[in-house]
């Protein structure tokens, strides 16, 4: 029986059976893909009693309304839809741990994975021999030349190599969304799943306790239907932070780790600008000797309030991007604060170097002392002070 399109009674029939089979769809601006995506999820697998879980983070193009439009009509379809969230990782999590059904899988929802693959997967993990069924594009047999992104693949193929490093995890594409697994699997460790980014797959292979059984299946990665790619830049800035948390993290905490790495910055910018100032207005730091605010003293002052400032912006941008102040008056009243706690860390710096060179210790460890000493302060305060709720 080929019918064109779901029908309820055929949804109804399907749901007599024990349901088998969930397939987790996170969408961002996906309206236009849903439609025809239902229908070939349908066509794919006939005979299995399957769902379909909508994760939408409140689309503005409205996902969401089209998806409970096609649910009254097709209850296989359910949708949640996340107001004041956004991620792939966390989306797809939601919607694993939202269903019954004894075997979830995720996949994109713009057509580029084929459903065609669903009903082998399933078989797999229903054998019993495997956990985890994925669908790679960088194995024999799989291809991406329909995508016709060749700097995506090259990223992609860069970012699966730097992830194999970090995590041990040893497949030919961690990085691909298109899986299934046991849902009890996920259950069990989804408390410890990072939720950030789009590197979902990853997380559970490197954070389940067990060794998975994992079988891998050969992909035609399409190009997307309609819309655009949500992969930005900050997608690539999360996923590098997530992999040296899970390399160093323990040791060098990683908003440690990023706001050192600002500060260290900051100096370039702070030399960069007291250079100018000097070359502009005064010389080689005349004012040293002699005068008591010469050009060096001026130059020195606001180089380190530009340095200052362009710590302040990069750290609200990157190192508390999840608590990130936006606005005018709680940018001031934030930049503000945080002058405030890098002045005290500056006399701390001064005083403790100098009395460290007081005693006899070689400049450059005692500089070097100060300065560690500032940043932890800074760091301390300013993630309480300034970016603390
Ligand atoms: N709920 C929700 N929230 N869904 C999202 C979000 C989000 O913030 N961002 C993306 N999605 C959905 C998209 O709507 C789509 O259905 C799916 O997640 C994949 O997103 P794309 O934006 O199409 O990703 P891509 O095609 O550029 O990236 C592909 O490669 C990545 C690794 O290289 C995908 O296959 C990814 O799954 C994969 O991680
Ligand atoms: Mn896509």
């Amino acid at each position: 029986m080929n019918m064109p399109r779901p029908d309820l009674a055929q949804a109804v029939h399907a749901a007599a059976k024990p349901l088998e089979l969930a397939i987790v769809l996170p969408t961002f601006n996906e309206r236009k893909n849903l439609e025809t995506l239902v229908e070939r999820l349908d066509a794919a697998l006939q005979g299995v009693a399957w769902e379909a879980i909508v994760v939408d983070d409140n689309s503005p193009d409205g996902t969401a309304d089209t998806a409970r439009d096609i649910s009254l009509r097709d209850p296989r379809l359910r949708v949640i839809q996340r107001i004041g969230r956004r991620g792939l990782s966390s989306a797809a999590i939601e919607g694993m741990c939202a269903t019954a059904a004894p075997v979830v899988a995720v996949m994109d929802a713009d057509h580029q994975h084929d459903p065609k693959l669903l009903p082998g997967m399933l078989a797999a993990i229903k054998s019993g021999e495997y956990d985890l069924s994925y669908a790679s594009r960088f194995c024999e047999g799989a291809s991406t030349e329909a995508w016709n992104r060749p700097d995506r693949v090259k990223a992609s193929g860069f970012a699966n190599k730097l992830a194999r490093k970090v995590t041990g995890v040893q497949l030919s594409d961690p990085m691909s969304g298109f899986f299934m697994l046991r849902t009890e699997i996920l259950r069990a460790d989804a408390h410890r799943l990072s939720g950030v980014g789009f590197k979902i797959l990853l997380d559970i292979l490197a954070t389940v306790e067990t060794p998975l059984r994992v079988k891998e299946f050969p992909l035609d990665f399409a190009a997307r239907a309609e819309g655009e790619s949500k992969l930005d830049r900050t997608v690539v800035f999360e996923f590098l932070v997530g992999l040296y948390d899970k390399w160093l993290g323990r040791i060098i905490p990683t908003r440690f780790a990023l706001f050192g790495t600002i500060g260290a910055v900051g100096v370039v910018v702070h030399m960069a600008v007291l250079g100018a100032f000097l070359a502009l207005f005064g010389g080689s730091a005349p004012g040293l000797k002699g005068q008591l605010v010469g050009a060096f003293e001026v130059g020195q002052t606001i180089a380190a309030i530009c340095a200052m400032t362009f710590n302040f912006f990069l750290n609200n941008a990157l190192t508390y991007a999840d608590k990130r102040l936006t606005g005018f008056v709680p940018l001031m009243r934030g930049w503000a604060k945080f002058a405030l706690t890098c002045s005290v860390g500056l006399t701390a710096n001064v005083g403790v170097s100098s009395v460290l060179v007081h005693y006899g210790i070689h400049e450059f460890p005692a500089a070097l002392t100060g300065v560690i000493m500032a940043s932890v302060w800074n760091f301390a305060l300013s993630s309480k002070f300034v970016w603390g709720k």
